[in-house]
Order: C-alpha cells, then structure tokens, then sequence
C-alpha cells in the first residue's frame, strides 16, 4: 500500500511537472520530485515488528529456539560465508541448531547477494522450489537481497517470513520469535557501527575475518554501497585477538575480508587517531569522498596480524588500487608469511569507461601501480575482476581491456558480463547500451586472453621449488591432496610418506602441512607438484 502511494506521488507529480512549461523553467527540478519521493520512502519502517511492539507479547524465552533446527544456504562473495558464521554463532546460542535438510529443517535462511540480476535470478529460483518442496517452514531472506529488496520479498515470493540486512543479525532471534507468532518480520536498518566485533563465527571452512564492512567508494555500477552502507572498521585490538586464538586452535592461514579490505581505518581510539598521519590512498588516485585521516591504517594493521604467528599465512580481499599505498606493498615483501599475491581489480583498460565507472584512476595510473608493485615484489601474482560491456563501451574500448590483460599478465582474473542495478549512478545516468550477446562475447574473450597469460605463468613454474600449504584431499581423487602456493595458485600433489626437515619423521600429507613441492606440470588453473619435504613457513 505504502510502496502504491510513492508511485503514485511521484507519478502525478511526474505528469504535473510536465505539463507545464512554465514549470519547467521556474519551478522545482526533477530532483526535487524523486527527493520527496525518496523522502516518503524513507517513512516505511525499516524494522517490523517493531522492538516495542514486540515488547508487549513477546517473553525473552521466546527468543530461544529451544532446539529448533535450520538449514543455512549461502549464495554471494566471501563475507557472506564470514557472516553466515557470525549468524550461526547468534542463533547456536540462542537454542537453535544446525539442520541438514532443507525438506525437513524447521527454519532456512538464505545468505542471499544481489552484485548482478544472475545472482538474485538464482535466489528466486530457490525460493520457488522451497515454496513447493519443503515442509511448511519458515524461511528467511539475509544479506544484500534482503537490503535491496526489503518487503517486496516477502510479497512477491510468497514464502518468505522474514527479511534481514547485513547489519541486523544480531535482531534474528526477536525477528524469529516474531514470525513464531504468525507475523512476518523484517530488519533492514543499515549501521555506521556495526561491525559484529564481539561475535566468535562458527568456523565452518577455512578461517576469515572481516575487519572491515561497507563501502564508500561509489563506483556507478555497483550496489554494494546500497546494501551494504557506509563503510566502517573493526577495531585493531578485536582482530589482534581473534586471529590469535585461530594461531592457537592451529589455523595456518587466514583471510582478511572486506569490500574494500585496504581502506581499512581503524578511529575507535581517539588518541591514537589524533596521532597518525600514515599515508593512505596513492598519488593520482581520486575518491567521491573526502580523504581520510587519523586513525590506524590497514598497513599497521597487517603489521600486527603478521606478527602473530610466523607459521599463518595472511591473505586478504577485495582490495581497491587506490588504497595501495607503497607502505603495505614493502610490508608484503618484508614480511613472509603475507602472501605475495594481489588482488588489483582494475574493470576495464579504457579511461573512458573507467572514467564512466567512477573508478578514480586511467589506466596509466592504475598501469604506473603495477609498475611499481613489480620494482618491489618482483615475482607478486596479481590478479584482477573486469566487467565486459559497461554502458558506452565500444569495441575499440573492449581491444584495450584485452590489451591491458596481455600487458599486465594476470594469474587470474574474474570477468563478469555488465548488469545494471536498480539505484546505481549508471542506472540513473547512462545508457545500457551493450546488446547482452555482445557483453557475454566480450566476457568470454576476457576470459580466453586471461587464461592464455595464466598459462604462461603456470608453466613457467614448472621445475621450481614451491612452498604449499595443503587445504585438504583432492576432490578428483582420494590418492591427492590439494593445496595452495604462496602466489595463490592449486597445487595437486599425491598423498605419498613424506619427510619433515622438523624432527625427520615420515607421514602422510595433511591439512596444515607446509610442503616443499616440485612443480611438475600446469594448467590455466592448477599445478601439479610432487612433495619433496615437510617443512615450516618460517625455516622455507
Ligand atoms: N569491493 C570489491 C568487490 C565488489 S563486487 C571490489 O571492488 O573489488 C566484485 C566484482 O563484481 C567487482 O569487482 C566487479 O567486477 C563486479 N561487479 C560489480 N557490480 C557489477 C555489475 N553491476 N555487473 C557486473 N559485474 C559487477
Ligand atoms: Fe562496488 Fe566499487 Fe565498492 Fe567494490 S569498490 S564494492 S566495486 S562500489
Ligand atoms: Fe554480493 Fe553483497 Fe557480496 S552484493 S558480492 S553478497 S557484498
């Protein structure tokens, strides 16, 4: 009802406007109408029920799921797999547990990502089938979708209960109370805050951490601002401790995460935010907000997470090239347990389209970073996202991003064909004007070009000594293990007795174990190595 009346204000308003031409020139701009609209929008409730209204007919044991079991789906990046962990963490203790059947189990949730119209496609699809397949349960809708799309969920799915934000997790045992009462219910309330410092995730794969959420960077295609609102840090101290006790439970390696993991800025103590002047975006780098300043930057933050445990390796993404500066690059050559691989999403090779993306550099600039990325750390792995056919982006545009690729010569690159977004800058300003066949052609060709350069790379380390961390058993076989090199790529190794330069012995390889392995043959993707010893990170 409420969704009705905005239409139709900014509707009648849209024709009023129109209609006279006197109007136009003196009165109230287009603006002007969409800003009372949104304004009007902004009055729908963002929690319902509210916590008030549930005051009064909800008890805390309500609150307890009293064994209740749900089933966790997670689609999307990796912090949503990070924040599917903190959601299992509120709900373990609030008396639910892990259901393995989402036939049977009493509650699904789904970790949901709205970065492109494919993702959310495959959410629907999903929901669909559990409206037709699973017992009658509740189901709720997390992450960016549930943001993005709030109550319209609810009424177009017509199986959905309850709908949660990225920030509104700790709310879920109120909201699931709340729909055990027959009502829907709904948090999408966005924090400056909120950082879920305080909640221990249950791990359930290899260890992560967000040390930062949200983004302000505003790159016109992009929805992640929208859904996951301004960006704030987790304070220094509470990573420090988390990743100190993942050392002592025996993790070896660790991954920061962030949607922009190197803008990282940690201001919660005040002092020390007076104090700092560390250098943080690189020269030539522009930003759509003000520089910032103060307060403990992501280089001192790796510097501490580093020295924690010698035997950890720390990786981290998303990264942005602006944030760069040449502090973190020799923080990572110094320091051997940082792996030397960058991620350096660049978009594209054409400054038009770059320029159109609000990305904030050209490609010389962006071309200038690896330049001297490379003077520092020879041998780093990059490797990179790009988006084929952008609003506006010609073919001419398209050769450069090829050329760029060629030029740079990534270990990997993610390729993804446009999508326009609902609220985006480029869905309210350009064009998307690229045939679909065309974006998904030119994807393609990204992707050929990229594994062409990969696999030049990958054969040339063939006949060099590796350092592997081994993850876990191969999926295509039983006799090998998997693992990765400190440049990021797999390595295939066979499970065979295998000498430790520690104290001699022989065993079998395992999760954990650092491996000095002889790379004998490659792929686009994968290596394949034979183990030559057991040793440690820090005597490799
Ligand atoms: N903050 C990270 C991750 C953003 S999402 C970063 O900036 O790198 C991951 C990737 O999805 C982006 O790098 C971009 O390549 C891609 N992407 C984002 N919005 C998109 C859209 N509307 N259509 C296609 N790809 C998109
Ligand atoms: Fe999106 Fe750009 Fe932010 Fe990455 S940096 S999340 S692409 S707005
Ligand atoms: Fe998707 Fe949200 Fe991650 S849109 S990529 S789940 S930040």
């Amino acid at each position: 009802m409420l969704k009705y009346s905005v239409k139709r204000f900014y509707i009648n308003n849209i024709f009023r406007f129109a209609s006279t031409k006197t109007a136009i020139k003196n009165g109230p701009g287009l603006d002007h109408f969409i800003g009372e609209a949104q304004k009007t929008k902004q009055r729908q409730p963002k929690i319902f029920p509210s916590p008030n209204e549930t005051n009064t007919y909800l008890n805390p044991e309500d609150f307890n799921g009293n064994g209740r079991t749900v089933k966790f789906l997670t689609y999307g990046c990796q912090m949503n797999v990070n924040d599917m962990e903190i959601v299992r963490s509120v709900l373990f203790q609030n008396g639910y547990v892990e259901g393995f059947d989402e036939k049977t189990a009493d509650i699904v949730l789904l970790m949901t990502c709205s970065i492109r119209e494919s993702a959310e496609e495959k959410i629907w699809r999903k929901l669909n089938w559990l409206k037709n397949n699973s017992k009658k349960c509740t189901v709720g809708v997390l992450g960016c979708m549930a943001e993005r799309i709030r109550e319209g969920i609810i009424e177009k799915s017509k199986v959905v209960d309850l709908v949660a934000g990225p920030d509104a997790y700790r709310d879920l045992p109120r909201l699931l109370a709340a729909t055990r009462f027959g009502r829907n219910a709904m948090n999408v309330q966005l924090s400056f805050e909120e950082t879920y410092a305080d909640i221990q995730p249950v791990r359930t794969d290899v260890a992560t951490n967000s040390i930062m959420r949200g983004c302000d960077n505003m790159c016109t295609y992009c929805i992640v601002p929208f859904t996951r609102g301004k960006e704030r840090s987790r304070p220094l101290e509470s990573i420090v401790e988390e990743v100190k006790q993942l050392s002592a439970e025996g993790f070896k390696q660790i991954i920061l995460l962030g949607q922009n993991v190197n803008s990282y800025r940690d201001t919660s103590q005040i002092s020390v935010s007076a104090s700092t002047s560390e250098p943080s975006t690189v020269a030539g780098f522009k930003t759509v907000y003000k520089p910032k300043t103060g307060g403990r930057t992501f280089a001192t933050l790796l510097e501490k997470v580093s020295d924690i445990d010698p035997e950890m390796r720390i990786r981290f993404t998303s990264p942005h090239p602006k944030d760069f500066p040449l502090p973190v690059i020799s923080l990572i050559k110094e320091r051997k347990n940082i792996c030397n691989q960058l991620h350096l999403p660049a978009q594209s090779g054409d400054n038009q389209v770059l320029d159109a993306m609000g990305r904030g550099y050209t490609r010389e600039l962006y071309l200038d970073l690896v330049t001297q990325i490379r003077e520092i750390i020879p041998n780093v792995s990059l490797t990179s996202d790009f988006i084929a056919g952008f609003c506006g982006e010609t073919r001419e545009a398209h050769q450069r991003t090829l050329d760029l690729i060629r030029q740079v010569g990534y270990y990997f690159c993610f390729v993804f064909p446009y999508s326009m977004r609902e609220k985006t800058r480029a869905h309210r300003r350009l064009v998307d004007d690229v045939p679909e066949d065309i974006k998904q052609a030119r994807a393609n060709e990204l992707a050929s070009v990229f594994r062409e350069v990969a696999l030049k790379h990958n054969e040339n380390l063939i006949g060099t000594r590796q350092l592997v961390l081994i993850e876990g058993v191969s999926r295509r076989s039983p006799d090998y293990m998997v693992g990765k090199a400190d440049c990021g790529v797999k390595v295939i190794i066979p499970n065979v007795d295998t000498q430790s330069t520690v104290d001699n012995s022989f065993s079998k390889l395992q999760a954990g174990d650092y491996i000095a392995a002889n790379i004998l043959s490659a792929t686009s993707q994968t290596l394949a190595g034979e183990p030559l010893y057991r040793t440690t990170l820090a005597s490799y």
